[in-house]
């Protein structure tokens, strides 16, 4: 895992949107398969990708993209869902075929069988190239709350109190959040060609520290990354702020940066 600490959001975008670039330029004509997160830790990445794709000609018409996660019982039409998150926050911003961005179905009338049906559409298009995360407080990721399976494919879940709260920002109250998702397994996220998670603020720093240096344990989900060889951590100083080993990550990339010559700033 390799962990980078920035200075600020605008850093972390350009670094995360660095591996996008480098994913979908190399698959060009092809198309990368892109695994895209809501929520808000994705945003000034994805806001940079957006300019990157209307000032710097880099084209998303190939690509075809997997969202984690969705609401049940939400309709894709619903300002709330993920299927219009990631188009009104990303996907309307690129030249990526709108029907090529996949979502579970909220509304379907077996949540399993519609989960089973999604998760084998995702090894049916061959895999994601590159999966960008989040983390909640609470180490979940996509919506894989503590106790979730390390080998967990897309299921039905019930959403953690901590969660519910969370989440309850984007919503008039906290009863109008759903109980319920579709989320990507944490055995399904693992099969991602390289993953990429960016999260800031003190209240992701327990999360990150757990993730990157506790024992792999059901306990904090994202725990699982720890047994993926391409998982790339951008933080920020705060989320960064309870991890044991910050030194030697600062000082990891302070030689490979000399040694590539690249520097991130
Ligand atoms: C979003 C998702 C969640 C979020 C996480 C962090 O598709 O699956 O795991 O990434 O809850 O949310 P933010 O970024 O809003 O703090």
């Amino acid at each position: 895992m390799e962990i980078i600490i920035v200075a600020d959001a605008d850093e972390g975008a350009r670094i995360v949107a660095d591996q996008f670039e480098q994913i979908v330029r190399e698959a060009g004509s092809t198309g990368a398969t892109l695994g895209l997160a809501t929520g808000s830790s994705p945003l000034p990445a994805y806001r940079e990708l957006i300019r990157r794709h209307r000032h710097e000609g880099l084209s998303f018409a190939a690509c075809r993209a997997f969202l984690l996660d969705e609401y049940v019982g939400l309709p894709a039409g619903h300002e709330q869902s993920y299927h219009r998150f990631i188009r009104d926050n990303f996907v309307s911003g690129i030249d990526i075929d709108d029907a090529a961005v996949i979502s579970p179905d909220g509304t379907a009338d077996d949540p399993a069988v519609e989960a089973a049906r999604y998760d084998a559409g995702i090894g049916a298009a061959g895999g994601v190239d590159l999966q960008i995360l989040g983390i909640g407080s609470n180490g979940h990721i996509a919506f894989n709350e503590p106790g979730s399976s390390l080998a967990s494919r897309t299921r039905p879940v019930v959403l953690a109190e901590s969660t519910i709260a969370d989440n309850s920002r984007y919503f008039e109250t906290r009863e109008d959040v759903p109980v319920q998702a579709i989320s990507q397994g944490l055995g399904t996220i693992g099969e991602a060609r390289r993953i990429v998670l960016t999260a800031s603020g003190q209240n992701k720093a327990e999360a990150i520290a757990q993730m990157a240096e506790g024992a792999v344990s059901a306990r904090w989900p994202a725990t699982s990354l720890q047994l993926h060889p391409e998982v790339t951590v951008v933080v920020d100083e705060a989320a960064a702020s309870r991890l044991e080993l910050a030194d030697y990550y600062r000082h990891t990339r302070r030689i490979v940066d000399h040694h590539t010559g690249t520097g991130h700033s």
